[in-house]
């Protein structure tokens, strides 16, 4: 195994970016010894391992408190792009509820949007709309966004942040839209689900991406990434029970008995230990162990931001060549007039802590919004016993 290893890059040296998230050794060993004291336990199977029931609400309710979704409802994934799958299959099956004259379903993806968008594309049948960045900024061409709406829309896309751009959306100016046209918009948070509320509560400012913002539906959020816990772990919050309804997978009468079979994402089989993990990561943090990882991550980036900036001003002013033209890159984003470029939502230098109100503080609500506290589906998953 060492052998085989030996070109792996070395999670312990630290020195990668975007795939390895590390908040600290003590919390890497929470990590491993809870994912092992579960190791062969079957989430499927929550009569047969209960413990799953407590983790997973929780999880879920912690989820729900940091983004601002009381009456949220969710369950745990194997990652990010499964969470988007979920995203994409709920708001077409409440399309087809909701909207059934729509045949041909749509949904509108910025080109800066998870690739896991195009696969959720080609799985369920729903065309994907792309739409263009403004050149230069790389920020969301809100005008063309808007446009690309029609009466085949079932979903709408934003990202905060997206992949490799780092963009946060406009969220608030594209979620009411997905409201007024009774559809979902889900924001794909893969990254910032567990960064951004708590940077939030340290003083940064962004665009608002959370069920404070109306009409969002649906958030992804990635355990696996600044949740700290072991890989394959990622939430898929819906605003509330209706929406989450989208997600689920029934299967019982006539084959079987009713809701023989229920499941709330593409897996049948999965690893409590992974939920387990990640519980245990999110109660040995807690919110003060957050916010003083997310507090150092963001000084990192300022000293990153700081270094390039300073490259920069030697470098002389930024010209964008991509379209070969030369032009200044601030303000110069080509988009047509009216279309309206958004603004660019760069994190303010301001580092205040101000008083939120603790999740931890908060008696954990077993309201049944987990997946894992709702007895009718979980006794429904003893599937095979
Ligand atoms: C914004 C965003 N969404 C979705 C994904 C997919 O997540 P996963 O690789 O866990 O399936 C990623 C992965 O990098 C991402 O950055």
């Amino acid at each position: 195994m060492d052998a085989a290893a030996q070109d792996d890059v070395a999670c312990v040296e630290r020195l990668v970016a975007g795939t390895i998230y590390d908040a600290g050794d003590d919390v890497n060993e929470v990590a491993k010894e809870a994912y092992l004291r579960f190791f062969s336990a079957n989430a499927l199977y929550p009569k047969t391992f209960p413990s799953v029931y407590g983790f997973e609400t929780e999880i879920i309710d912690w989820a729900a408190g940091l983004l601002n979704g009381p009456d949220a409802a969710g369950s745990v994934t194997s990652g990010g792009s499964e969470s988007i799958l979920m995203a994409v299959k709920s708001a077409r099956d409440r399309a087809r509820v909701r909207h059934p004259e729509i045949a041909e379903p749509e949904m509108v993806v910025p080109t800066s949007a998870h690739p896991a968008f195009w696969k959720a594309a080609h799985y369920f049948g729903v065309r994907p709309v792309k739409t263009p960045l403004c050149p230069g900024t790389h920020l969301l061409d809100l005008g063309a966004y808007l446009n690309a709406v029609t009466d085949n829309t079932v979903l709408m896309v934003g990202s905060a942040p997206s992949l490799t751009l780092g963009m946060v959306d406009p969220i608030p100016q594209m979620a009411p839209v997905a409201a007024e046209r009774d559809i979902n918009f889900h924001v794909d948070s893969r990254v910032g689900g567990y960064f951004l509320p708590f940077a939030e509560r340290l003083g940064y400012r962004f665009p608002a991406f959370d069920f404070r913002v109306p009409g969002v539906s649906t958030i992804s959020a990635d355990l696996h990434k600044f949740g700290y816990a072991a890989k394959g772990a990622s939430t898929l919050i819906s605003r509330d029970e209706e929406i989450f309804s989208n997600q689920v997978f029934r299967f019982g009468a006539p084959e079987r008995t009713d809701d023989w079979y229920v499941t709330p994402s593409m897996t049948g089989s999965r690893p409590e230990a992974v939920i387990a993990a990640a519980w245990a990561v999110m109660t040995y943090l807690g919110e003060d162990g957050y916010l003083r990882v997310v507090g150092d991550t963001l000084k990192h980036i300022r000293a990153f931001q700081a270094g390039i900036n300073a490259v920069a001003r030697r470098a002389g002013p930024f010209r964008d060549r991509s379209r070969g033209r030369g032009r200044p890159a601030p303000g110069g984003c080509g988009c047509r007039r009216g279309r309206g470029c958004t603004v660019s939502p760069r994190l303010p230098a301001a580092h205040r802590t101000h008083a939120a109100p603790s999740w931890r503080t908060r008696p954990p609500r077993r309201t049944g919004r987990g997946w894992s506290a709702r007895p009718a589906a979980a006794r429904s998953c003893q599937t095979g016993q």
